[in-house]
C-alpha cells in the first residue's frame, strides 16, 4: 500500500470516528439529510427492497458484519443468526451498535480490517455501505480476506450506495454532483487510488474518504476468481445490493 493511500484510509477511519453520533441522521434521512417527504418515501421503500432480499438470503449461524457501523443491520442479522461478529475500526460506532441492538448474540472487536485476518470460518458473511470503502487497489485482497472468511457453501449479502446525489446531505449535494462529472469526464481516475469524496460534518469539518461506485459486473467477476458466486442487484435510485454463496471446492 502507497503511503499516499495509507493516508485517505487513516483519514476514512478518523471521518467515521468522529461521524459515529450523527451516523444514522444519513440513513434515516434527518437533518441535513431530509431532502422532502417524498425522496424521503422513495428511500424507504429501496430500504425496503433491500431488506426483503436480506430476509430470503437468510443468514443463519455463525455470522460476520463487516465494517458493522450503529448496527443498523447488525440489528437485522441478530433476527437470523445464531451469533454475529461486529467487526469496525471505531469504538464509538460499536458503543452505539451495542447500545442499539443489546443482545448477548453479538461479539464486538476494533479492528482495521484492511490489516485483518479471520481467526475462524463463518457461516455468513454481511456488508453494509462498505465495499464503495475499499480502494480499487486493495479490492481485489479484499474479496480474497472475504472468501478466506467463509466455510465452503458460506453466504455473502452486502449493500451499497449508486453514485445518487441525493443520496448525501443538502449542503454537499453539488459537491457531490460536480466529483460525479470529472469521474465521468475521467474513469481511469474513478478507478484509481483517489477516487475520494468530500465529506463533510455538521460541525463543518472537512474529510476525504475512499468512495467507489463499483458496477454490477466488476464486482461479480472479481468474487468470481474466488469462488464466490453472487448476483448484484440495484434498487431504482439510491443502492446496489448483492448476494451469493462461496463454492463448494
Ligand atoms: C458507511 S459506514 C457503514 C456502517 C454500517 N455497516 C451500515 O451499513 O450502517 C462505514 C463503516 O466502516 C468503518 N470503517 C472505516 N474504515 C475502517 C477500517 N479500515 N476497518 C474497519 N472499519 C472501518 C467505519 O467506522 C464505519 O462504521
Amino acid at each position: 500500500m502507497t503511503e499516499a493511500l495509507q493516508k485517505v484510509l487513516e483519514e476514512q477511519k478518523a471521518y467515521y470516528h468522529a461521524r459515529a453520533q450523527e451516523y444514522d441522521e444519513w440513513f434515516y434521512r434527518r437533518g441535513r439529510y431530509d431532502h422532502g417527504a417524498e425522496h424521503t418515501r422513495q428511500w424507504e421503500s429501496e430500504v425496503e427492497e433491500v431488506r426483503r432480499a436480506l430476509v430470503e438470503a437468510n443468514l443463519t449461524g455463525q455470522v460476520l458484519d463487516m465494517a458493522a457501523g450503529t448496527g443498523i443491520w447488525t440489528q437485522e442479522l441478530v433476527k437470523t443468526a445464531d451469533h454475529v461478529t461486529a467487526v469496525d475500526s471505531s469504538e464509538e460506532m460499536l458503543e452505539l451498535n451495542r447500545y442499539r441492538v443489546q443482545s448477548d448474540k453479538v461479539t464486538y472487536t476494533v479492528t482495521d480490517l484492511f490489516y485483518w485476518q479471520p481467526v475462524m470460518t463463518y457461516d455468513a458473511v454481511f456488508m453494509g455501505f462498505w465495499l464503495s470503502h475499499v480502494p480499487p487497489a486493495l479490492l481485489y485482497d479484499f474479496i480474497g480476506t472475504i472468501a478466506g472468511a467463509l466455510k465452503p457453501g458460506g453466504k455473502l449479502f452486502f449493500v451499497d450506495s449508486r453514485p445518487e446525489p441525493t443520496s448525501t446531505s443538502k449542503d454537499m449535494i453539488d459537491r457531490v454532483t460536480q466529483t460525479l462529472a470529472q469521474r465521468k469526464a475521467s474513469p481511469q481516475f474513478a478507478e484509481s487510488d483517489y477516487a475520494t469524496i468530500t465529506r463533510r460534518l455538521k460541525d463543518g469539518r472537512e474529510f476525504q474518504v475512499v468512495k467507489v461506485y463499483y458496477l454490477p459486473i466488476d464486482l461479480t467477476e472479481r468474487f468470481k476468481a474466488y469462488d464466490l458466486s453472487v448476483t448484484v442487484k440495484q434498487t431504482a435510485n439510491f443502492f446496489l445490493y448483492g448476494w451469493g454463496t462461496k463454492l463448494n471446492t
